[in-house]
């Protein structure tokens, strides 16, 4: 039968009571902001003793000591004496008090104070269950907050995304004035703010902070969380960041990777603020959930770039592939021209001799020479692309060839209104063939003026050549159409054209792809956005390999009458060769077989054995071999004919016989020079029968 009754609730912080709820007749004014201070009043002091305290007038008391504000509080409601007892939780932890009010003054019997105390109890009950269900329905709302976020989480495209809905989610969760999140730069050794909510423009992505200078900082050092309730009154420095942001409290939670600290996820408050275990709960899982989402990022496109890269290798495999394919035809084709083409060239050499020709067949036969050099000339060309010819290697700086190169092509680009770019940075001198690197140049200025050209009429070839260190690149730009998507995967097969029949023959890439492929090299061709093609080619800066190098043979004089053999399956090529050695005053032996050959050479002595290395029953391997082990001296007599200009097991063959070579197709002088050659030097001496 109380006239009045009010709840207090305990700040335990700042030491005060604050009325939480009131009943009876009391004014919501009164109840919306009175305090006592915890030791005063009859509250104040139950909350302090934990035990009830009352007087009969609140008024006049010296047991009762109460604020003279919340007398005059009391007098304005009329209220005079008063009974009051602690509310403590189950913790043993003070909740708050509970005081009852009278008009009138009473004295309080113990049956009053039990009556209250037991009420006090039951309240206290009640309060801490709600209390309970509160937290708990709070949890639950955080969970499933983060749950929601772990779901976007797994989707998130990129770092930017996972860090925008993390510094979001982190601003709901905690109420917090601004949220960070920072991350360290190994390389600066500071963490800057990467992401966040509520800091000024030109915060994010932008500031710094060292990881030694305040309460994040911390966090990240020490790998625990941080939480700082009132910045003025902490050891931690007040970084220009938080104070330009007013910020007095905050709280700071490390994440990373394994063993591997990223960064550290803050939330900042404008006021003092006491965290709780929930808040912080909340942020560390967070930050955990953040930290796997960038690792999983990361990872991703560490996985694409790796992906990427193998198909790139794997495309570069496929097309060396089906260039050695070719190469092997061609080296086939190479051989099976190169003697009847001998044979003409080697027969009008002859009869160009005969003083008696009429000067018309003379000129016809120049004719027929020419033709036939041209030929010959395709025939190189096409073992060049089929890389049975290797680089001639030596120290190049690649800016002087692409320099010619371009000069070579000025009056092109001049006919064709091309302006060119340039844009070549210093780069080291590279181990290559300057004129195998000058024909892949050419060939794609070539191309770049004519889709220019076709497409109107006019353009722009832009040349950069940059540094890479373990490599240097060449790009060759055009602002001609592009290469449809379609052709992309076929640019650089052999005879992909789609030039009209008689202007290309689809041969200039894939040439130029086996030229840098054989110096361990890339090109790769892309289409830049909005603007024509990019061709890209990419060489290895390696030392020069350590190889002796052969000095050119010098054309000796005949000295004397010899004994040659001649080995060639091949009737004509054989017969000519055998009047032009007999021409230069030998004496000759021929045969176009391996067998008879091994024959010949078993009992008879020769001063120089021209033997081709492609015979049908016994090659000119297998006969070598023999003489080797049977006649050193006629062995060291040894010369070489081929016609594939070579295989590479025939190029390996030859280079471990160290004889020398006579390559198809032939001319007299250069019959002339090998025989000479073989009969001046020096040779392994066999007693008795040299
Ligand atoms: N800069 C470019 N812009 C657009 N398409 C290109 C470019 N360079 C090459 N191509 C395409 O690639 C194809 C193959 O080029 P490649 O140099 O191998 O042969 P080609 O130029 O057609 O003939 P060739 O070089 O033997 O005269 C071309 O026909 C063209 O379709
Ligand atoms: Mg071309």
């Amino acid at each position: 039968r109380a006239d009045a009754a009010i709840l207090f609730r305990l700040d335990g912080e700042a030491r005060i009571l604050r009325a939480a709820a009131g009943a009876g007749q009391v004014s919501p004014d009164l109840v919306a902001d009175l305090e006592v201070p915890v030791g005063r009043g009859a509250s104040g002091l139950a909350a302090a003793k934990e035990r009830s305290v009352w007087t009969a007038n609140l008024y006049d008391d010296p047991r009762v000591p109460v604020p003279d504000d919340v007398k005059q509080r009391m007098r304005q409601e009329g209220l005079r004496s008063v009974l009051a007892v602690p509310l403590l939780i189950q913790s043993g932890e003070v909740f708050g008090a509970l005081a009852v009010f009278y008009r009138s003054e009473r004295a309080f019997a113990d049956a009053d104070v039990e009556l209250l105390s037991a009420f006090g109890t039951q309240a206290s009950v009640a309060i801490e269950n709600a209390r309970s269900f509160d937290h708990l329905a709070l949890k639950a709302g955080h969970d499933a907050a983060l749950q929601d976020f772990c779901l976007r989480l797994l989707e998130a495209p990129d770092e930017a995304a996972i860090l925008r809905d993390a510094a979001s989610v982190t601003t709901a969760l905690l109420g917090a004035d601004c949220v960070g999140i920072l991350r360290h730069d190994a390389t600066a050794d500071y963490l800057r703010l990467d992401a966040g909510l509520g800091w000024k423009p030109g915060s994010v992505g932008v500031a710094t902070v060292p990881p030694t200078e305040w309460f994040a900082g911390e966090a990240f050092l020490h790998r625990r969380s941080v939480e700082v309730a009132d910045l003025g009154r902490e050891q931690f420095a007040n970084p220009p960041l938080l104070a330009a942001h007013g910020i007095r409290s905050g709280i700071a939670v490390p994440f990373g990777i394994r063993e591997q600290p990223l960064g550290v996820v803050v939330a900042c408050y404008r006021a003092p603020h006491r965290f709780s275990d929930e808040e912080s709960r909340v942020l560390t899982s967070l930050a955990h959930q953040t930290a796997l989402a960038l690792e999983k990022v990361r990872l991703y496109a560490e996985l694409q770039a790796g992906l990427a890269e193998l198909k790139e290798m794997q495309a570069q495999l496929i097309q060396a592939d089906k260039l050695t394919a070719l190469g092997t035809l061609l080296s086939g084709m190479a051989h099976e021209l190169n003697s009847p083409l001998s044979t003409i060239e080697v027969s009008i050499e002859l009869m160009k001799r005969q003083a008696s020709l009429p000067g018309p067949v003379r000129a016809r036969l120049d004719v027929v020479e020419k033709e036939c050099e041209r030929a010959s000339q395709i025939i190189r060309s096409l073992l060049v692309f089929a890389r049975r010819t290797p680089p001639e290697r030596r120290p190049v700086d690649v800016t002087d060839v692409i320099r010619a190169a371009l000069t070579l092509q000025a009056p092109e680009f001049d006919l064709n209104h091309i302006r060119v770019v340039t844009s070549l940075d210093p780069i080291p001198r590279i181990w290559a063939d300057p004129h195998q690197l000058q024909q892949v140049l050419l060939n794609l200025f070539s191309n770049a003026v004519h889709a220019m050209k076709s497409a109107h009429g006019r353009g722009v070839l832009t040349v950069r050549s940059s540094d890479a260190g373990a490599t240097v690149s060449v790009a060759v730009e055009d602002d001609g159409p592009g290469i449809p998507a379609a052709h992309l995967g076929r640019i650089f097969d052999p005879f992909f054209t789609t030039k009209a029949a008689g202007e290309g023959t689809g041969l200039g890439l894939s040439l130029s792809f086996g030229i840098v492929e054989s110096h361990g090299g890339r090109i790769s061709a892309e289409n830049i956005a909005g603007a024509g093609a990019r061709f890209t080619v990419t060489l290895p800066v390696v030392e020069r390999p350590e190889v002796a190098e052969a000095a050119p043979s010098p054309v000796v004089p005949a000295t004397r009458c010899a004994r040659v053999l001649v080995v060639d399956d091949e009737d004509q090529l054989r017969k000519l060769v055998t009047e032009v050695v007999i021409g230069l005053g030998h004496q000759v032996e021929e045969t176009p077989s391996g067998q008879d050959a091994v024959a010949r050479l078993a009992s008879h002595d020769y001063d120089v054995v021209l033997l081709d290395v492609r015979l049908p029953d016994l090659d000119g391997k297998a006969i070598w071999r023999r003489l080797l082990v049977d006649r050193p001296a006629l062995a060291a007599r040894v010369v070489f004919m081929t016609g594939d200009t070579m295989s590479a097991e025939t190029q390996a063959f030859l280079t471990e016989a160290g004889r020398p070579v006579l390559t198809k197709p032939l001319t007299i002088e250069r019959i002339q020079r090998a025989v000479n050659e073989a009969l001046t030097a020096p040779s392994v001496h066999e007693g008795a029968r040299t």
